[in-house]
This record gives structure tokens, sequence and C-alpha cells, in this order.
């Protein structure tokens, strides 16, 4: 078994503490956007079921963790990191639909077609992504940060669209009819995962005024946790608890899903994950202790049960 090159662990850091605090947070923002934006209706009643069910909150406490890493506060991260997390529920929203793969529990709950039926949950993932672009482009705390602000719009736009997760969705329900070699299938994970952890990081750094070093670095760390991330979920698909993970357990091999346990075994898939969080590590070097969270949440990535 591998071993990381460095951790985060002399440095008195919480990571349990952290993790409880910025979901808190992140829960706090959304429900202040829900309390602004829904209605009385149908459609927000799903949108806010899916929402606020208990997911891990991962790309928004990325996002803080960049921002923290590249330096000033700003509030409009948290917005931002908070359309990020529309976007994924949207994304799993959609995923979960009997056209894609047809699964009935998500973050512990009937997933949305489940609990209310297919056409709301299809409206439920639009709505979501469209409230996500609407958050995005409320007015910048300060004018002057206006440019970046499109910046970030355009980069989850192109995180989130036909060249990257919905790309790597598509070609993921694609490669179920043959069995993907080692190139497609990181590619594959890259697009439908990779592309919006890699944008949720972006983003912190850019709307705290992060340098180009920074942000280059920050996007080989990026890189590297969501390609992990990924293998990981895989993993889980097939070793993990149901019940822990609030999702159902066998259903990558029962729909002939290309996986990396499916293609190299759970052993080689481990390392090979190992291996990507060393190089996510080594990325931070840089930064000093500005990036503790980051690592913590780079090992955490791989040690999950959830
Ligand atoms: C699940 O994402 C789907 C993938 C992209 C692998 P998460 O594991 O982050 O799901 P939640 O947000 O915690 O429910
Ligand atoms: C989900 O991938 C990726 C997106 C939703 C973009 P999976 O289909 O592998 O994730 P789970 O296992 O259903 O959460
Ligand atoms: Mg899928
Ligand atoms: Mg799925």
């Amino acid at each position: 078994m591998m071993k990381f090159q460095n951790t985060h662990s002399d440095s008195g850091f919480d990571l349990t503490d952290y993790l409880n605090s910025q979901r808190q947070i992140t829960s706090q923002a959304l429900k202040k956007i829900i309390k602004t934006h829904f209605s009385d209706s149908r459609l927000s009643s799903a949108m806010q079921y899916s929402l606020m069910a208990s997911g891990k909150r991962l790309r928004p406490v990325l996002c803080m963790a960049a921002a923290e890493t590249a330096g000033k506060n700003n509030d409009d991260v948290i917005n931002a990191a908070c359309a990020i997390e529309m976007i994924h529920t949207y994304s799993l929203i959609h995923d979960d639909l009997p056209a894609m793969d047809d699964d009935r529990l998500r973050r512990g709950k009937p997933t949305c077609h489940i609990q209310y039926d297919e056409p709301t949950a299809i409206l439920t993932g639009d709505a979501l992504l469209t409230l996500a672009f609407d958050v995005l482009s409320d007015p910048p705390s300060l004018p002057e940060n206006i440019a970046i602000q499109l910046q970030v719009i355009k980069t989850i736009a192109s995180a989130a669209g036909h060249r990257g997760m919905i790309e790597g969705q598509m070609r993921d329900i694609e490669a179920e009819t043959i069995t993907a070699p080692l190139d497609k299938l990181k590619q594959i994970h890259r697009l439908k995962t990779g592309a919006l952890i890699e944008a949720s990081v972006t983003t912190g750094a850019l709307l705290t005024g992060g340098s180009q070093e920074t942000v280059n670095q920050l996007k080989i760390y990026a890189e590297n946790i969501g390609l992990a991330f990924q293998v990981v979920d895989d993993i889980l698909n097939v070793e993990g608890d149901a019940a822990k993970m609030g999702k159902a357990t066998g259903t990558d091999a029962s729909r002939n899903k290309s996986t990396y346990p499916g293609l190299l075994g759970m052993e080689e898939s481990r390392q090979f994950t190992t291996e990507l969080v060393n190089n996510a590590l080594h990325a931070l070097d840089i930064f000093g202790n500005k990036s503790v969270p980051l690592s913590a949440l780079a090992e955490y990535i791989i040690r999950r049960e959830r």
C-alpha cells in the first residue's frame, strides 16, 4: 500500500470540525437562497427536497477551502459555492432518472423521480441549473469584481456543459455497450466528475484574486482529486455500505458501466487513487499552511466511506 507524501496531521487541524462548520455555512446560505427564490409550488418543493437532502457538500467546501488558500475573504464565494452545489444536485437528479442510471435512492432518500414523478424530476433539474446561473449573476459585493465574476460564470458554464460534465455523462452512457480502455475511462471520469470539482476549486481562487500561478497550481490539485473522487465512487459502488452512502451499491456492474475496479481490479484502483492524492498534495507545496484544509480534503476524498 502506497503512503501519502505529506499530511496535515501535525498542524492541529481537525477535518471533522472543518467539514461540519463549512457544511453548515453552505446549508445556511442555501436556505437563504431558497427563502429568496422559492415559492409555494410543486417545483420549489422538489428543488428543496433534493437540494437540502444530506449531500456531502464537497464542492462548496472545496470552493471555500481554495478561497482560503488563495487569499482574501470575499462574500461572493459562498454564493458561487451554492450555485455549484445546485448544478451538482441537478446533475444527480438527472443521473438517477430511468433513462440514465435508473436509481431509486439518493442522499438517503427516494430519488426525485420516485418521490415526485419523472416530469417533475426533469424540470427540477432544469430549474436548479437555471437558478445556479441566476445566483451567479447577482451583482458582486464590490462593483470592481464584475470582470472576475464573468470569468467565474464562464468557468462554471464550460465545466458543467457539453465540453465538461454533460459530455462525460454522454460518454458514460455510451460506454455501457463497450469496455472502455483506460485512457477513455480516465477521460470520462475527468469530464463527468472532475470538471465540476476543478471549477469549484478554480472559482474559489479566482474570486479571491488568486494569481495565475495560484490558479495553475490549484488546477493541478483539482484535476487529481477530481479523478480520484470518481475512482473512489466506483470502488464504493463495489464494496461500500449502502446505508452509509445513502445510495445503492452494486449498480455499476449490473449496468455494465466502465469503471476502474472493473478494468484494473480493486487493489490497483486503490493504488491509483493514492498516487493521484500524492500528486494533488505535491501541487499544494507552494502554499504552506494556507493549504492545510485542501490537503486534508484530498486525503478525505480517498478515505471516505460515503
Ligand atoms: C456523487 O457525488 C456523484 C459523483 C459525481 C461521483 P457526491 O458523492 O459528491 O454526492 P453528494 O453530493 O454527497 O450526494
Ligand atoms: C455521476 O456519476 C456523475 C454525475 C452526476 C455528473 P455516477 O453515476 O457514477 O455517480 P453515482 O454513483 O450515481 O452517485
Ligand atoms: Mg451516472
Ligand atoms: Mg449514477
